[in-house]
């Protein structure tokens, strides 16, 4: 409680405190504040038009910030607190700042699981933007090592909460459009949104993101975002030599300088939970790409093999 309280008093006074939700670590931030937001994006390098998830403890708290629709409240009451992002139109009076939303006219919000997390915002007493702890471009921090490594002796403070559950950031569910529509597949697998909403839009088509309206709904779909330093080469059978390989299920082929296994009994929650963790693992000498095994596409296996088609493509300098 005396860390937390701590945490708490450093965010009131406009600075980050690095904190374990049930996907992965973000990087808190007062939302209500456009000095400690322009300090966040700094630390993260991240450009500024990316917009921010705003995090709150319950629907009454997003009540204030977002304009909550009929269908909003139901997605709310049957999947909050939980790995569910929900962009919503911004009413005028909102009081996050601006640079959270960067410049859209909507606010994305959720509500995590984590008890660490939660804690936190009630301590702190209001909404914090909280972008994954890592700098811009790179993997997500499933640890608080992995924050540690990417921020160096910039690292803010990190609450200690262990390796998160889930592995995967939450799924962002855009409520703005004439149709639900997925922008970021995650955590939450779509089965069950569709269970629960029926069919929703397709995902965003990567390849075709630059320059379409879509990209302008929600930036952080930027098709390189989930980069290790290493090219990877995705549905690999096995490893060529000087490759290291991601595997994934009982069948692991030899001759890699390095293996690591997703799930060896072929679970995808497992492998959502491993994937950032052997990612940063393996991105790195004397190995010169990184090979990785078919992961079926069902269930969270749409959000995996998202991730890795983002972290094979090559990096997009322009931005
Ligand atoms: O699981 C998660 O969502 C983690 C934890 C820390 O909560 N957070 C996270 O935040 O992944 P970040 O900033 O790394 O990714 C937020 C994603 C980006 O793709 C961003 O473009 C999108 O959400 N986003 C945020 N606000 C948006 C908005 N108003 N409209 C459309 N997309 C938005
Ligand atoms: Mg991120």
């Amino acid at each position: 409680p005396d860390t937390i309280d701590r945490a708490a008093r450093i965010l009131r006074e406009g600075c980050l405190v690095a904190f374990p939700t049930e996907t992965v670590y973000g990087l808190g931030a007062d939302a209500a504040s456009d000095a400690a937001i322009a300090k966040l994006y700094a630390l993260k390098s991240r450009p500024h038009f990316n917009p921010l998830i705003v995090h709150v403890l319950s629907g009454a708290e997003a009540e204030r910030i977002a304009l909550v629709g009929a269908l909003a409240a139901s997605l709310i009451r049957e999947f909050w607190p939980g790995p569910l992002t929900l962009v919503l139109p911004r009413p005028r009076t909102s009081p996050i700042s601006l640079l959270a939303s960067a410049g859209l006219d909507t606010v994305a919000v959720r509500s995590p699981a984590h008890p660490v997390a939660r804690a936190l915002l009630e301590a702190f007493g209001g909404p914090l933007v909280a972008p994954s702890a890592n700098r811009s471009g790179h993997v997500s921090p499933t640890r608080p090592a992995h924050v540690e490594f990417d921020f160096g002796p910039a690292a803010p403070l990190i609450l200690d909460g262990g390796p998160t559950q889930l592995g995967l950031e939450s799924t962002v569910l855009d409520l703005t459009g004439e149709v639900a529509a997925i922008l970021r597949p995650g955590a939450l697998p779509r089965a069950r949104l569709e269970d629960f909403l029926g069919p929703l839009l397709a995902p965003l088509n990567v390849s075709s993101v630059h320059g379409s309206n879509a990209a302008l709904k929600s930036p952080g779909m930027l098709a390189s975002h989930y980069a290790p330093r290493l090219p990877l080469r995705l549905n690999a059978a096995s490893a060529e030599p000087g490759e290291a390989l991601l595997a994934f299920g009982p069948n692991m082929p030899e001759g890699a300088i390095r293996t690591l296994n997703l799930s060896p009994r072929g679970d995808l929650a497992e492998a959502a939970a491993n994937l950032f963790t052997h990612l940063r693992s393996l991105d790195a000498p004397p190995a010169s790409a990184i090979a990785v095994m078919p992961i079926p596409v069902e269930g969270l296996g749409e959000a995996i093999n998202d991730r890795l088609q983002r972290a094979a493509r090559p990096r997009d300098t322009a931005r």
